[in-house]
């Protein structure tokens, strides 16, 4: 759908993500004739550099991460749409050049996308008000980090709500930009099937995972300040978990939807020192072969501090204390340098409670529905069939919806969605203030009680699903991890 007239300002318009991520997407949409002729991008950053030289600087750093190759005059014409803004965010006496760029109707849509670090929030808000560049028709947008733990997540925002309403706050957390997420809502609230079964009566646990293969690289400098905690399970996990969990929304509008995740959020069991070491496992990745090639731990990166206690892989017992889900585990854990790339929600349901057949109940896999997010997205369902032939012996059967398949419309990358979703003014799939608060409640004393600990992370070779400690904390409960379940023969 064609958008509106805008300016869309990125600042840490020379960053990674901006090359990596924004400009590709932003290209994506002009592909598609999607924005009007007007409209502009503009980038700005530190750096001195002419138009010229920051256009070289794309075409060398941004254009290689665009799914199919531009054509030249498509290219050129977005080109045409860049400005570059060289100013130094926190000098207010910088910002002329970027009050010269942007267009003087108010009425004009106008989006500050913050790709910067968090304590540059406030000061750019401040300055952007005090250069009279905010308007009604004005939206920021933040990119995590949001704050490192609950009172810096407060103080942004209360910085950044001094300058903008928070009907104008889009506060990112790309996995919500990601389409099965949405099918996710799709599949719940969209159809009759799974909405009774959804609840502590049928369902035994959840396991929510997302598995990187790749290990810090060149972000060691962020990456040991933060760990797997803050880096993935107080945002994207915790989203996700909320999308499985919440209540069904009044509607789809962006405070229903909300209200839905944040009640989940609100009702997660909190950790106590003792629940605590019982239910959370912390590692980090020690050397390895990750697809045959040998990988360095994660104290031997470059640049990594000597002994370094970051984590970069966690995993949690969850529960939430709500009538609907009173008792049944939820399991989150995410990783970096682990065997696959993935990121999947696995629902699974009860067991049967006899068996009419000549086979011990035991010997029935319990239904399960498994929701691909990542690498190609789909949605598959494991049901008791019977094997052919003779006898009545029955065996697991996977029913498998490949949304790819089912349709065969391009694909949104979730940075793409969420920008358009910013530039149509749509808040749904962005975090509100409360929301992101309410996280980071949860996962304070987490933090805390990893402050005062002793202890360190415990090791994982490189190339495996990680510690056994976290095969452990599920084994406890007398269940697996999806990918330690043994195919039947
Ligand atoms: C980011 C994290 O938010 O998500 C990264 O900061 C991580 O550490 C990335 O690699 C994973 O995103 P995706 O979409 O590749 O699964």
């Amino acid at each position: 759908m064609a958008l509106s007239d805008f300016d869309l300002v990125f600042f840490g318009g020379s960053g990674d993500l901006a090359m990596r991520k924004l400009l590709p997407a932003m290209y994506s949409r002009d592909v598609c004739n999607d924005l009007p002729d007007t409209a502009r991008i503009i980038c700005v950053g530190r750096e001195e550099a002419t138009q010229e030289e920051f256009l070289n600087m794309v075409e060398t750093n941004s254009k290689q991460h665009i799914k199919e190759a531009p054509a030249e005059e498509s290219w050129q014409r977005f080109l045409k749409r860049i400005v570059y803004v060289s100013l130094n965010a926190t000098d207010l006496k910088t910002y002329g050049p970027l009050v010269e760029a942007l267009r003087k109707d108010e009425s004009l849509t106008r989006v500050y996308y913050l790709a910067t670090p968090p304590h540059l929030f406030a000061t750019i808000c401040d300055n952007l008000a005090a250069t009279s560049l905010v308007s009604p028709n004005s939206r920021v947008v933040l990119e995590k980090p949001l704050g490192r733990d609950l009172a810096s997540a407060k103080q942004i925002n209360l910085d950044v709500g001094k300058v903008f309403a928070e009907s104008q706050i889009y506060r990112i957390d790309h996995y919500l930009g990601k389409e099965t997420v949405q099918n996710l809502l799709a599949l719940r609230f969209g159809n009759i099937l799974f909405e009774p079964l959804w609840r502590r009566e049928w369902i035994s646990d959840v396991q929510i995972t997302i598995a990187e293969k790749i290990g810090v690289g060149n972000r060691l400098g962020y990456y040991d300040t933060s760990g797997a905690l803050r880096d993935m399970l107080q945002n994207h996990l915790l989203q996700l978990l909320c999308i499985v969990a919440m209540e069904p929304p009044t509607s789809i509008s962006p405070d229903a939807v909300r209200d839905a995740k944040l009640q989940v959020l609100r009702s997660l069991k909190r950790f106590t020192p003792t629940t605590l070491s019982q239910n959370i496992v912390r590692g980090q990745y020690r050397g390895g072969y990750v697809d045959g090639q040998a990988v360095p731990g994660y104290r031997d990166e470059p640049e990594a501090p000597k002994g370094s206690k970051t984590e970069t892989f966690v995993a949690v017992k969850a529960e939430i204390d709500t009538w609907r889900w009173a008792g049944v585990p939820f399991y989150l854990r995410t990783g970096k340098r682990m065997a696959d790339r993935l990121a999947e929600i696995v629902v699974r349901f009860k067991p049967i409670p006899h068996s009419i057949f000549n086979q011990p109940t035991s010997s029935f896999q319990p239904n399960s529905l498994v929701i691909r997010l990542q690498p190609d997205e789909g949605l598959s369902m494991n049901l008791m069939a019977k094997t052919p032939g003779d006898s009545m012996r029955l065996k697991q059967a996977e029913l498998e919806l490949d949304f790819r398949e089912q349709f065969k419309s391009p694909r949104m990358e979730a940075y793409e969605r969420l920008l358009v979703d910013v530039l149509r003014g749509q808040l749904t799939l962005f975090m509100r203030g409360d929301e992101l608060e309410a996280a980071w409640e949860w996962v304070e004393p987490i933090l805390e009680h990893w402050e005062q600990d002793d202890s360190t992370p415990v090791p994982y070779t490189s190339g495996t699903w990680g510690p056994a400690a976290s095969s452990a904390l599920i084994g406890r409960d007398g269940l697996q991890w999806r990918e330690e379940v043994l195919p039947e023969d």
